[in-house]
């Protein structure tokens, strides 16, 4: 802990911001609260000289790593890109569960005084946001129940109501207690916006059986001539038995994906494992930008923490724009990318 300074918020975070454009940059949060204070690691090692440092791994996207705040990070980028460069923004903030978030290599802070104080900081950053999104571009907010359904309030606020597209529920599992309070809660929420009504999502597919096809149909199989199974599909109301479903080919096409993804959660023993408080899974990622993007888009991630984003992002094709102010988790995704020559 004598490795911790006291930096005041307002400091980094409430400068006044020339050419933000956000629809509603004026309009304040109905949870206003007091600038607050909080902590922030220094460690001896990081160097605050080298603010952006530069991947481009062979056959995949670029990689830059940016050493500082959300805030100084828009600055750079205001500064030094072209207008709204980026299809998809994820952004995983602390989540306002009241403890300082601690792994094997690294730690960070997620105490605030209050949910005002906080909500006004999560408000001041979806303003920035709004205007770094290409038109066609997304928004993911990862959060969970702590303060979920207020930022979609604030999302709302300032991307509109209308471009919100889906909460999406990442479920995981765990181990779980009987609770006479709360039942377990294993799941966190991305909520996601569109900059405008052109934006579109890729569809994906996942993979599932013929029984689990049949069991949902609760229909009698057929075989044709050929020995191939099918059932009866229906075109609408009063048309039934319209045309043929052919079971394998539905198998091969796999399942359109809905709002609830099973994905686990990074366990003490997985691979992937970095050892960065909170990291998220790899596989949440790479299906967040195949959703969200094509190859060659920019993807942002600004408060990246272990960087899953960045190394989803590259492999995938796409560009990662990362950064965290905290050395640690400049030191990880330092570390893992170097590590990833696996790209
Ligand atoms: C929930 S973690 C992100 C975890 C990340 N998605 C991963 O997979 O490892 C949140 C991160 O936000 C960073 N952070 C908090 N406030 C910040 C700010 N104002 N500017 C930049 N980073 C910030 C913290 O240091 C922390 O690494």
């Amino acid at each position: 802990m004598d490795m911790q300074e006291k930096i005041k918020f307002g400091d980094n975070e409430s400068k006044s911001h020339e050419g933000d454009t956000g629809p509603n940059p004026g309009q304040e949060c109905p949870f206003v609260g007091e600038e607050s204070t909080r902590v922030r690691l220094m460690l001896p090692d990081a160097d605050p000289s080298s603010r952006v440092t530069m991947y481009s791994p062979d056959g995949h996207g670029t990689i830059k790593i940016f050493d500082g705040s959300a805030q100084d990070q828009y600055d750079h980028l205001l500064e030094n890109y072209t207008p709204s460069p980026f299809k998809l923004i994820y952004w995983d903030p602390p989540f306002f569960t009241g403890k300082q978030q601690e792994a094997d290599f690294g730690s960070f802070s997620d105490n605030w005084p209050d949910l005002p104080t906080y909500l006004n900081w999560i408000r001041r950053h979806l303003v920035r946001w709004h205007p770094m999104l290409e038109d066609r571009g997304f928004l993911v907010v990862h959060c969970d129940w702590h303060a979920g359904h207020y930022i979609k309030t604030l999302g709302d606020q300032i991307f509109g109501y209308d471009n919100f597209r889906n909460e999406i529920i990442w479920h995981y599992t765990g181990r779980r207690q009987p609770a006479r309070l709360r039942v377990n809660a294993k799941h966190d929420t991305l909520l996601v916006w569109a900059k405008s009504e052109t934006a579109t999502f890729n569809p994906i597919f996942e993979p599932w059986t013929r029984d689990e096809y049949v069991r949902m149909k609760k229909q009698e199989v057929h075989r044709d001539e050929e020995g191939r199974e099918w059932i009866w599909g229906h075109q609408g109301k009063g048309q039934s038995h319209a045309y043929r479903i052919y079971l394998d080919e539905v198998v091969a096409r796999g399942r359109a994906i809905d709002t609830v993804w099973n994905i686990p959660i990074i366990n003490t023993s997985a691979k992937e494992r970095v050892g960065y408080p909170t990291q998220k899974p790899h596989a949440l990622l790479m299906r967040v930008i195949a959703l969200c993007t094509e190859p060659g888009d920019w993807v942002w991630d600004p408060m990246m923490g272990s960087g899953t984003t960045l190394v989803a992002a590259s492999q995938a094709g796409r560009n990662g724009f990362g950064g965290d102010w905290n050395p640690d988790a400049i030191r990880v995704v330092q570390a893992r990318i170097d590590a990833a020559k696996a790209f």
